[in-house]
């Protein structure tokens, strides 16, 4: 088999391909021949060696693939065998061969195909859990939602808009015409304009009911006060601590600064009238249930035509570099995947 490495903290470049014996499936699990991987904002961070969840480097990162089983593992199902199926692999999927848990395996219907297989699991149940699970968002509010044209801010916008909510999402320029078009009510360009004072001035001054926040930061700060009453701040993620292709401590001291560990204190919380809440799907793998429940509803929505995962671009496993560049030059609208 081939498997992307990530050989040691630093640039795209660190990140190179390497063979390796085909795995045998252990007892419980299954093995898949890849299709596609999918490539997320984490996988950026554990190059970068910002990822406190990645096992040590070196290491093949990747969370989630779909592909074809090719093998079953003692006490697992033969009838698997032969079946197109979506993964979930916590680390390992970046390779075009995986052996997983059967219970982390998804039948794939027909009409979905491998790069849009592979684009579902963290990005989808990662919005589910934020604006279904724990942010509660009803038809009459707004969910503003930051770097919406990304994987996760694209799938939220789709289920934020099936649930009649109204969306204000911020991404760079260029990628504003393409989310309009998706269903975006408002754009923010928020490396220019203030988003605050933009959310204040698009909702009368009231603010917004929900708001999806990966930066982190001063943008956490920022959040917190433009919340409506009853409004609830889902916070996921530090996109804010990469500022270049290159770990810089300088950063991530920054990001510490600005994080505003005491703004939200229970007596704040509650004469705000306002909630935070935090969301790591990495850490809900335990709770594969309830992920399993989350994905049949996901699947209906998808077969109603309410969701559909938009692929941005599918690099080649030797392109592995590129697909991170892409991430981080902000060129992408939708999912980067990787293609054996
Ligand atoms: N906690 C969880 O379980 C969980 C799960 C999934 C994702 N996340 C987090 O959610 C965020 C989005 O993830 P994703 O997979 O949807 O993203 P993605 O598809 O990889 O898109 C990345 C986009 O993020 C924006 N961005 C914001 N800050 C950036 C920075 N410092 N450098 C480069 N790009 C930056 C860029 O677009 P614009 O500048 O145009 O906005 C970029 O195109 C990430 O912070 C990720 O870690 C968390």
């Amino acid at each position: 088999m081939r498997q992307i490495w990530i050989t040691r903290a630093g640039p795209p470049e660190v990140l190179t391909v390497k063979k390796a014996p085909d795995p045998e499936p252990k007892a419980g699990e299954v093995r898949i021949r890849v299709e596609a991987s999918g490539v997320n904002f984490a996988d950026v961070l554990g190059r970068l060696g910002l990822y406190p969840d990645l096992p040590p480097i070196p290491v093949v990162p990747g969370y989630e693939v779909s592909g074809r089983i090719d093998a079953a593992g003692p006490g697992t199902e033969s009838s698997w065998v032969g079946r197109d199926v979506i993964a979930m692999t916590r680390f390992g999927g970046y390779a075009d061969v995986v052996c997983v848990p059967a219970q982390q395996v998804f039948a794939r219907p027909p009409s979905v195909s491998a790069l849009e297989g592979a684009s579902l699991p963290v990005n989808y149940f990662t919005a589910w859990q934020l604006i279904v699970v724990m942010g509660g968002l009803k038809p009459t509010e707004t969910v503003l939602v930051h770097s919406v044209g990304g994987g996760v801010g694209i799938a939220a916008t789709q289920i934020a808009k099936h649930l009649g909510a109204r969306v204000i999402g911020t991404a760079s320029a260029a990628k504003h015409a393409g989310l309009r078009t998706m269903g975006v009510d408002y754009l923010i360009d928020y490396r220019t304009e203030d988003f605050e004072a933009r959310v204040r001035e698009i909702t009368g001054g009231r603010g917004v009911e929900l708001i999806l926040d990966a930066v982190g930061g001063e943008s956490w700060k920022k959040g917190y006060r433009v919340l409506a009453r009853t409004g609830r701040l889902g916070v996921f993620g530090v996109s804010a601590a990469v500022s270049g292709k290159q770990r810089n401590p300088m950063t991530m001291l920054s990001l510490l600064a600005k994080t505003p560990w005491f703004q939200f204190n229970p007596l704040s919380l509650m004469s705000a009238n306002k909630g935070v809440f935090g969301v790591n799907l990495g850490h809900m793998w335990g709770e594969i249930d309830r992920l399993r429940g989350w994905a049949d509803q996901l699947f209906d929505l998808w077969k109603q035509g309410v969701i559909a995962p938009k692929v941005a671009r599918s690099f080649r496993f030797d392109e592995a570099a590129q697909a991170h560049h892409f991430i981080q030059d902000r060129k992408n609208i939708g999912k980067v995947l990787l293609v054996p």
